[in-house]
């Protein structure tokens, strides 16, 4: 089937996701579909946004909606952008240019992993207002501070520190399926990889894959699942707080800090003066057990209370996800599987079409809600929605 076919199916991002598991072959589809352990938090991170219902007030003058949008620093066409995955550019050839590219013509802002398969210097052009880099701090701080200059160089005025990978999650799926010994595939690997041609053909096109980070380290090897495990190592299990208040004196651009989950935390960034942060479980891959994003944003936006920027992740696959999340204290949402799904399915097309479902849904939330602008959501607040208590997950 063609992208253009595939585009016709999907009417929202859970038809992206089948398509991406028909593209994909089972192994990488569950390295980007699955989480920590029994994935409990990866379930609760969609299920929770059940639990907040939405209170209507009808009879207002809804004739005209205005979905953009203040964040980080800049004025956006919806309070969402796309958030940091590593090596999108093995889930489609070019993945990280595409997703660039589709966030720019959408008007909102992207964020460009550490373990990106292409050189940030190839993305300059393709920068829009807002471009942000993530950074996982690196044992060595000469290699840290080099990665910042060059990231500055290339034009990114933003920084997100991923803070909650001290260690990697245990993943399951990855362990079961032998994605580490993907360099010495078993005959079922073979055939997994096989069986996907349109995938195989695509990223044959990009060969040969490395790890834009790691690629002129020499003692990183050569080839990209060498260079990955060899920048996963140096991510700094000792990275602590002194290390955010170094990191805050180093970059000048805005700092935001991303994988939080408490109040404690929430106040703690704000004493470092960082400019925002992520109320994240990146996505229930790292702590399994681990509170949904969604339920831990009420405590956190009540503590911070406007002193610094809060975004959410971790389960936006609606409209209406966002308008929660925005009615609950978040300034906008990250995207993080949802877009990759259109990624996977159609390419630069698939992440526009995912954007676009995401944006009509918030339109509708928007109306039916009685509000006309992403400003009267965020006045309106809290009050908008109840929480409903159900069985745990
Ligand atoms: C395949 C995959 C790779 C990811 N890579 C990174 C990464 O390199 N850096 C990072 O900070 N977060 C990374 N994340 C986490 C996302 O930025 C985001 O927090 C998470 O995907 C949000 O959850 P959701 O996908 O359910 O929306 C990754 C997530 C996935 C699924």
């Amino acid at each position: 089937m063609t992208s253009a076919a595939r585009l016709r199916r999907c009417a929202d991002v859970e038809s992206f996701r089948e398509a991406a598991h028909r593209r994909l072959p089972q192994i990488f589809f569950d390295y980007l579909d699955g989480g920590a352990s029994a994935e409990t938090t990866l379930r609760a991170n969609c299920a929770d946004f059940d639990r907040f219902q939405l209170r209507p007030c009808v009879l207002r003058d809804v004739s005209s909606c205005k979905l953009d949008a203040e964040f980080l620093g800049g004025h956006h066409d919806l309070p969402v952008m796309l958030g940091p995955i590593g090596s999108l550019g093995v889930f489609r050839a070019d993945g990280e240019a595409a997703s660039f590219r589709a966030a720019k013509c959408a008007g909102i802002p992207a964020c460009l992993s550490s373990f990106t398969v292409t050189r940030p210097e190839r993305l300059s052009a393709t920068l829009g207002a807002g471009a942000a880099f993530q950074l996982y701090a690196l044992k060595d701080r000469d290699r840290t501070e080099a990665v910042l200059d060059r990231v500055s160089g290339c034009g990114f005025g933003t920084l997100f520190v991923t803070v909650d990978t001290a260690v990697s999650g245990i993943r399951e799926r990855d362990i079961r399926n032998g994605l580490r010994m993907l360099s010495q595939p078993s005959l079922r690997m073979v055939l997994d990889l096989l069986s996907h041609p349109s995938w195989l053909a695509d990223i044959a096109r990009a060969h040969p894959v490395r790890m834009a980070l790691a690629e002129d380290w020499s003692e990183a090897g050569e080839g990209y699942l060498e260079q990955a495990a060899f920048l996963a190592r140096q991510i700094d299990p000792a990275f602590d707080w002194q290390g955010l208040a170094w990191l805050r004196a180093r970059w000048h651009g805005r700092l935001v800090v991303k994988g939080i989950l408490t109040a404690d935390d929430a106040l703690r960034c704000v004493d470092q003066g960082v400019d925002g942060i992520v109320v994240s479980n990146h996505g229930g891959r790292q702590l399994d057990g681990v509170s949904s994003s969604i339920t831990a944003l009420g405590d956190i936006a009540a503590a911070v209370s406007g002193r610094t920027e809060i975004l959410l992740d971790s389960g936006i696959r609606r409209g209406g996800d966002v308008a929660k999340a925005l009615a609950l204290g978040a300034s906008a949402c990250l995207l993080g599987r949802a877009y990759v799904y259109g990624l996977v399915a159609a390419g630069e097309a698939g992440i526009a079409a995912v954007l676009s479902s995401i944006r009509a849904e918030l339109e509708v939330t928007l109306a039916l809600l009685g509000l006309r602008s992403i400003r009267e959501l965020r006045d309106a607040g809290p009050g908008i929605v109840r929480q409903i208590s159900g069985p745990d997950c």
